[in-house]
């Protein structure tokens, strides 16, 4: 059998990088290692939605007073577990608990970083096996090494993120994730049970023809988002519009398929929800580090997301995402 020893493992891959820099300790390639493992192990449950006791409702609201999927508890114990017990993480966050965890002991009080995640992200489209996501980020602490974590070490703005990725459990479960040297994407490849490198590199086309936004919301948005949405209507040469609108009202899948074929995706303010839906944290900062390493654009419509100095852990913000150009379009709507 001929094997094709040009597609690396995540492992393989994260040890490589490792050789261009021999002052690094190996704690980030070993965090990343961990993530993978928690994302096998939730990709086999969610594999068996349906077939199993797993889907509908835990019976019990998170802190944002919202209904939590029994999958949802179960990512979130694999990510945390794997973390716990691992050697480079001194704390998590996580969208489904109320505070940090702390993990205090010898070896976590000396790992070099914390760890924040939204473990299944679209939980509401579980229950119709819609794709669904996971999300994370990685921080360096602020606080002393040998110490236990703090809250400041989670309360940092996104431009600090050392790393962040996203697994989509979708058509093939892919783990993507980006440093600053880039954004990789690897395909879980079920006969070795390995996520492989597939989208080496990963650019986000300056321009495309996709915006993702929840239509049903329109009269809810200011004026100048709904403008924007009008300028992606109209039949335009130099936009290139109309655009095409696709909205899974799965983020996860909604800026993977935008970051790989150009777009944009919007969560604006609504007058239900004056600061949004989405949570700063757990979901926009990271999506924001790895787009912009990407080459594209984030803001909060005001701000860029990356600068935004959190003051609470499950802090929500107006969110949008997406390709440089189409976000220069959105950003002149904006400040019309
Ligand atoms: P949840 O994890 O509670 O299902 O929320 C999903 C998030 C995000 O993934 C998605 O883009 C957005 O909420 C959809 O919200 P709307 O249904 O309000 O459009």
């Amino acid at each position: 059998m001929i094997i094709n020893r040009n597609i690396l493992t995540l492992d393989e891959f994260t040890i490589q990088q490792l050789r261009d820099f021999p002052q690094a300790t190996g704690e980030l390639s070993s965090l990343l290692r961990d993530i993978g493992l928690a994302a096998k192990r939730v990709n086999v449950e969610v594999n068996k939605a349906g077939l199993v006791d797993i889907l509908g409702d835990y019976g019990t609201t998170n802190i944002q007073g919202e209904e939590v999927k029994k999958l949802d508890i179960y990512a979130n114990n694999q990510f945390m577990g794997v973390l716990k017990h691992g050697i480079s993480c001194a704390g998590i966050a996580s969208e489904e608990l109320d505070d940090i965890v702390v993990f205090n002991d010898d070896v976590s009080n000396n790992s070099k970083y914390i760890c924040m995640f939204d473990p299944l992200d679209g939980s509401g489209n579980i229950d119709v096996n819609i794709s669904i996501g996971t999300i994370f980020s990685v921080y360096r602490r602020v606080s002393e090494l040998g110490k236990p974590a703090t809250k400041e070490d989670f309360l940092q703005p996104g431009h600090q993120q050392v790393a962040a990725g996203y697994i989509i459990y979708g058509s093939s479960t892919m783990l993507v994730y980006a440093t600053r040297r880039g954004v990789n994407g690897f395909t879980l490849d079920q006969s070795i049970g390995e996520f492989s490198l597939s989208h080496a590199n990963i650019k986000c086309p300056p321009s495309g023809k996709i915006y993702s936004v929840n239509h049903g919301n329109f009269f809810q948005y200011d004026e100048k988002v709904r403008s924007y949405i009008n300028l992606c209507q109209k039949k335009d040469k130099t936009t290139g519009g109309p655009y095409t609108q696709r909205y899974i009202g799965s983020m996860v899948a909604d800026v993977h398929r935008n970051l790989l074929k150009g777009g944009i995706f919007m969560y604006p303010a609504t007058t239900d929800k004056p600061k949004g839906k989405l949570r700063l944290l757990y979901e926009c900062n990271p999506f924001a580090f790895i787009v912009e390493v990407a080459g594209g654009k984030a803001t909060n419509g005001k701000q860029r997301i990356l600068d935004v100095v959190p003051s609470e852990l499950h802090q929500r913000t107006p969110f949008f995402v997406g390709s440089k150009d189409m976000m220069g379009e959105l950003e002149s709507c904006l400040t019309a």
